[in-house]
């Protein structure tokens, strides 16, 4: 018996980048590994459907996202790896929870508040551009993860609020049908960097400031020389809690390698070197599972028969367990 219930979902808007790899990606293929724990990780691709309604733009998404995991090792004989989107139990599933949420419950999330907001601040209609799937997204995400029976649920901590809505919306339920969610929880860790960007701001899509991971060794190097630094000359100290090129560097060093590089800030290394050295530390890394992902993107129905396969397991447990919960609610044979 495992003793945990790991399930995360990556939602499949755009390209992959430094930030994505070491707060989620290389964190969750590690625990994909893990003996004790059986894992749930899937592309959130009806997710991505309320912010991105570019067909081509969606496709591609998922392609480089599916291959990114797999090209960094995701252990997909012991990890259930699947698309959303193939699993017809999971919309199922989120039309019977909606039922029972409460609409006030649905007015609080800071994500859906801050559209309003804008709208408001903006003078236009507090609705305006908001569409069902922003408003109803939490409960998309609830299915996600009470479909599953997850118990810890790895996310950013942005996706907090998101995670206290799954637990109050299992609760509510298992009130009025009886038990038959386990109740999730968010899984934060403290020791996951949250990487800078180029500007020193968390890298974020939002900020247009990532680095994406896949980038040929040269564009990369470059992207890397433009990270932003102070006019502290060659020679002159440097501190390194005060530098994104050291945090981005740290992201990706041993416990030596960073105390070296502690003392090469303090001893005045030029940036222009310290940039060189954080590109070879990046590129080090990722220059095998690069080799794989450029393998795996020219053959993309490889990874479609990956992801079905993940999806044929996803069901072999969502299937009978929507089938409980169908008769729970009363949604029955007549005879
Ligand atoms: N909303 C999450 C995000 O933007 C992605 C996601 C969708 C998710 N379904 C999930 C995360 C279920 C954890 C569990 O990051």
């Amino acid at each position: 018996m495992k003793k945990r219930t790991v399930l995360t979902g990556i939602t499949t808007t755009g390209t992959p980048h430094l930030g994505n790899y070491v707060g989620a990606i290389k964190p969750c293929i590690e625990a994909s590994h893990d003996e004790d724990v059986q894992s749930y990780y899937f592309l959130a691709d009806y997710h991505a459907l309320v912010k991105n309604q570019d067909p081509e733009r969606m496709q591609r998404s998922s392609l480089e996202i599916a291959a990114t995991w797999l090209a960094l090792g995701l252990d997909t004989e012991h990890a259930v790896f699947y698309r959303q989107s193939d699993i017809p139990e999971i919309p199922e599933l989120t039309w019977i929870l909606t039922c029972s949420t409460a609409k006030g419950l649905m007015n609080r999330p800071h994500a859906y508040k801050a559209a309003v907001q804008e709208n408001v601040d903006a003078g236009e209609d507090p609705d305006f551009a908001i569409t069902m799937g922003l408003f109803s997204y939490p409960v998309l995400m609830a299915a996600d993860i009470l479909m599953f029976n997850s118990t810890h649920v790895p996310v950013g901590r942005d996706q907090v609020q998101h995670l206290e809505m799954a637990r109050d919306i299992a609760q509510r339920f298992n009130h009025h049908y009886g038990e038959l969610f386990a109740l999730p929880e968010a899984v934060v860790d403290e020791h996951v960097a949250v990487l800078p960007g180029k500007d020193g701001r968390k890298m974020s899509k939002s900020y247009n400031n990532t680095i994406p991971l896949w980038l040929p060794e040269k564009q990369l190097r470059k992207a890397i020389m433009r990270i932003v630094t102070n006019s502290l000359e060659p020679g002159e100290p440097k501190d390194p809690d005060d530098s994104a090129l050291y945090a981005i560097y740290a992201a990706f060093a041993n416990t030596g390698q960073r105390a070296a590089m502690r003392q090469a800030y303090q001893d005045g290394i030029s940036w222009g070197d310290a940039k060189q050295q954080t590109f070879e530390l990046i590129n080090q890394e990722l220059v095998q599972g690069r080799e794989r992902y450029e393998a795996l993107m020219a053959e993309p129905a490889r990874i479609e028969q990956t992801l079905r396969e993940g999806a044929v397991k996803a069901r072999a447990w969502a299937t009978p367990f929507l089938a409980r919960i169908r008769q729970a609610v009363g949604i029955r044979k007549l005879a």
